[in-house]
């Protein structure tokens, strides 16, 4: 039986050495009314169902923060076995673990999971149709939590960028470094996410809860606006100054293995009217990341 020789809430975070798992570790300093525990892939593989039940079995947690996942969108699509462990099974068997011990789960998916042919943001009840591998194996980790866990929180975020690990931001500046010009696709509309400022809202949630508040169930966060990886690469490139030319192209000119949707604005007036407000803007939020990185050189 896990006991605990202190008075403060333990928050579980795993997969804490990707973007988000990073930036949790980074806010986490201030906040010391919580006891943080951070696990790696290798510390606890949350596919592992033994694994997950003997660490819960060890320690005393109130919240545990899902951020690991297999988010390699495009080569999911031949490695549908692994990416139905981690992003299927894995949910499942962590809000098992949460249910049995009490511990309220919050598990983070994405708006891959939408059907793109509505035009309009995206609302939490509405229809799905994963185009990608990775999509579906995300939906079917919400669904595994849900079912498993129904008083669990499961966040629907986009487009995540961090200072920390690979993504969209860190490879324009590394190609405007390499590259004189470069192709970017203009026809797949989206919101991006810093992924401190969903950080921040997760950690707001623990907040909320602590005080008694009760989130379950499905919630949209990304930043505020709507943008197209064309105009998110043109946004970064002016921040550096960069003298490469950016131009715009089709998705049918940059073919991948898995499918991504055209339109894919999550609609945030939920998380708004409960938790959230002011969301940054994506511009604002990008800024802050692009300074931090420059600072880091
Ligand atoms: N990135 C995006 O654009 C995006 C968009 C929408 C939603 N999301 C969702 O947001 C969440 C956080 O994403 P992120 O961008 O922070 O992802 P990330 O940077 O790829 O981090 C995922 C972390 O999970 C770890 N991991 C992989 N398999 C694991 C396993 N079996 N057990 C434990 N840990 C494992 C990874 O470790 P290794 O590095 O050692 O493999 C990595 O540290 C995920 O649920 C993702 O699906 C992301």
């Amino acid at each position: 039986m896990a006991t605990s020789g202190n008075h403060k809430k333990t928050v579980l975070v795993t997969g804490a050495n990707g973007q988000l798992g990073r930036e949790l570790r980074d806010l986490s300093a201030n906040f010391a009314a919580y006891d943080f525990l951070f696990t790696s892939n290798e510390e606890l593989p949350i596919e592992e169902k033994s694994s997950v039940d003997l660490f819960f079995d060890k320690h005393l947690i109130h919240y545990c923060i899902n951020c690991a996942a297999y988010t390699a969108v495009d080569k999911a699509e031949t490695e549908e076995a692994k990416a139905f462990l981690i992003n299927r099974d894995g949910p499942g068997f962590l809000a098992d673990a949460c249910r049995k011990h009490h511990v309220k789960f919050i598990h983070i998916s994405t708006d891959y999971v939408y059907d793109e042919g509505i035009r309009r943001p995206l609302k939490e009840d509405d229809a799905l149709a994963p185009l990608s591998v990775y999509g579906l194996s995300k939906l079917k980790g919400e669904e595994a939590a849900l079912q498993t866990d129904p008083s669990a929180l499961v966040i629907r975020t986009s487009w995540v960028y961090a200072a920390y690990g690979n993504n969209f931001v860190k490879t324009m500046l590394r190609l405007f470094k390499e590259k004189e010009s470069l192709n970017v696709i203009n026809d797949q509309v989206g919101c991006p996410t810093y992924a401190a400022d969903l950080a921040a809202i997760i950690l707001k949630f623990v907040g909320a809860m602590e005080s008694g508040k009760k989130y379950e169930g499905i919630v949209n966060y990304c930043n505020d606006g709507i943008t197209t990886w064309y105009d998110f690469a043109v946004a970064i490139k002016e921040f550096v100054d960069s003298p490469c030319i950016v131009r715009p192209i089709p998705t049918s000119q940059y073919p991948t293995p898995a499918k991504r949707p055209k339109y894919s604005v999550l609609d945030t007036s939920k998380i708004k009217s409960t938790l959230a407000p002011d969301i940054p803007f994506w511009k604002d939020s990008l800024h802050k990341c692009l300074v931090l990185l420059s600072k880091q050189g």
